[in-house]
């Protein structure tokens, strides 16, 4: 019969009209759905059956087949949401929070993510669906010269992390992934495949750092590699509130962002304690004088100073948590790493917070539910960037982002945690950025608020993500989706 019964039927035959062979398209009666749907699924509190399901899962594996999604979706009124690495903290690349929704997921980390350096140009075309320990491997495995800027969790996946900036530990040095795009692909909401040519300079502006799912499908990104030292050194110094945390915390706020930038320190609260963890782009013995100069406090020595390759540093546990094993373990293996269900909330800091205060918020560690807090120290290059040459606005005067982190095991109905991270983020109030009160969109917050509609709702929201960037991509957006059709709970909504 010809007669199309519902959206997914003529969805599904358009698909497979467009010649995407069928083993690329998992439906809901697919045998591997659910896998596959799981399978980069990071937070694991929307690994339930109360979380809307996509009508099916599409993986593609070239551009065709994802300009076919976007074409199929809009003629029969099916929305996509694109996954590349599944992290997004609330799940917006493959769950709907709309009741009615019928969408499908486009999951570009089955079958796009090839890594292509050209070392003559110490340049890397890289595919949206690899991870970032992908990406730090194929650029580094023969040369511990090269680098890149980017997170510091090797399971991240390229295409949501760079459209939303991506902060990490080479950022005071060589500043955001998305300060280092030279040139990207991807397939807008009318389906054509465009480059950094066809698509012109302000939607190139907006895909870099204007956040995910709202400009189109990045395919590809073209990256300017970075230099490192053949050795770079490492630390991770843990202080008690006993030996003197609180103090040596409050004295960090001065120092951190004003540090030479090839040196960055950052630092876990958790229980009555701080790690201080650094990355420095040179040899211990420098690093042990600059500590000794800059920050005497944290008692930093030569016993304290690892000494490794910049590829090391990125898949060791001084880094990023929770790994061990082969570097090749480390980087490459897709399941690797802790994998629980959380809350993530941000904020930026631009004055420095009183030491009494340090102590009160220390306190807030012995309570019931009680998560951490990731605080990453902004300055150098970060600073010289003005604050409209990205939608990333957090430049100059950010002193340092926090993220606090609530988590609980699956399964668990994360009642304390979840009240324990509402608490401290209120209580933070008074210390952190104010009018907006800032959040960085990678570290996606729904409770910040939600479209609902209304091209007003979107300022609530996006005011604190972009500051001043967030007409421009408002605009932008009206320019390339004026119907809204790449659209969640928190993308941009067309100016009007
Ligand atoms: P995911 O696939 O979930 O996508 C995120 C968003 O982008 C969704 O809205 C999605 O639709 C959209 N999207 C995905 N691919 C796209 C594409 N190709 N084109 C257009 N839109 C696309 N951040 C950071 O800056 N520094 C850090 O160190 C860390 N560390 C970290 C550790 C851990 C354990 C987690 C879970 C997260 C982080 N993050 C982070 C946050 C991370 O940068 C953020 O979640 C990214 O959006 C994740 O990108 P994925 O592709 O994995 O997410």
């Amino acid at each position: 019969s010809c007669s199309v019964a519902s959206p997914a039927d003529g969805f599904l035959r358009c698909l497979l009209s467009a010649k995407i062979p069928s083993e690329l398209v998992y439906t809901q009666s697919s045998t591997n759905f659910t896998d596959v749907l799981a399978s980069t699924i990071r937070n694991t509190k929307f690994l339930t059956n109360a979380t809307a399901r996509p009508l099916c899962i599409v993986t593609p594996a070239d551009a065709s087949h994802v300009q076919a999604a976007v074409l199929c979706g809009r003629g029969h009124g099916v929305r996509l949401r694109v996954r590349s690495g599944g992290h997004d903290y609330e799940g917006l690349s493959y769950r709907s929070v709309r009741p009615s929704e019928v969408f499908a997921v486009v999951d570009l980390g089955a079958n796009l993510r090839a890594v292509r350096v050209n070392r003559l140009e110490s340049t890397a075309w890289v595919d949206s669906g690899a991870t970032i320990g992908e990406l730090y491997y194929a650029i580094a495995k023969n040369d511990s010269r090269i680098a890149f800027p980017a997170g510091e969790c090797a399971t991240i996946g390229v295409g949501g992390h760079f459209s939303g900036g991506a902060i990490g530990m080479m950022m005071r040095k060589h500043g955001l992934s998305a300060d280092k795009v030279l040139d990207a692909k991807l397939v807008n909401a009318d389906g054509d495949l465009l480059d950094r040519a066809d698509m012109g300079e302000d939607l190139f502006w907006a895909i870099r750092g204007g956040g995910g799912g709202n400009f189109g499908i990045v395919l590809s990104w073209k990256i300017q590699l970075v230099q490192v030292p053949p050795t770079v050194a490492v630390f991770n110094i843990a202080k008690t509130v006993d030996e003197g945390a609180v103090g040596i915390l409050a004295r960090w706020q001065h120092v951190a962002p004003v540090l030479p930038s090839d040196l960055t320190i950052r630092v876990i609260v958790q229980g009555q304690q701080a790690m201080f963890q650094a990355l420095y782009l040179g040899a211990c013995d420098s690093l042990v004088a600059t500590m000794g100069d800059q920050f005497p406090e944290l008692g930093m020595t030569s016993a304290d100073c690892q000494p490794m390759t910049w590829l090391q540093s990125a898949a060791t546990p001084f880094i990023s948590f929770g790994r061990n094993g082969t570097l090749e373990e480390a980087l490459l293996s897709r399941t690797a790493g802790q994998s629980s269900a959380g809350k993530i909330k941000s904020d930026y800091v631009q004055r420095a917070i009183p030491k009494a205060a340090w102590e009160e918020i220390f306190s807030w560690f012995t309570m019931d539910g009680a998560g951490f807090i990731l605080l990453e120290p902004h300055g150098g290059f970060m600073g010289s960037v003005p604050a409209a040459a990205t939608p990333y606005p957090h430049r100059h005067g950010v002193l340092y982002v926090i993220q606090y982190i609530a988590f609980w095991q699956q399964g668990g109905d994360g009642t304390a945690a979840t009240a324990w991270i509402g608490g401290l983020y209120d209580f933070m109030g008074q210390h952190v950025s104010k009018n907006p009160r800032r959040a960085y969109v990678n570290f996606r917050d729904l409770d910040i608020g939600q479209n609902d509609g209304t091209p007003e709702s979107g300022e609530v929201w996006g005011e604190r993500y972009f500051v001043g960037n967030y007409r421009r991509l408002a605009a932008v957006k009206a320019a390339v989706d004026p119907t809204d059709y790449l659209s969640n709970e928190q993308s941009i909504p067309p100016l009007r």
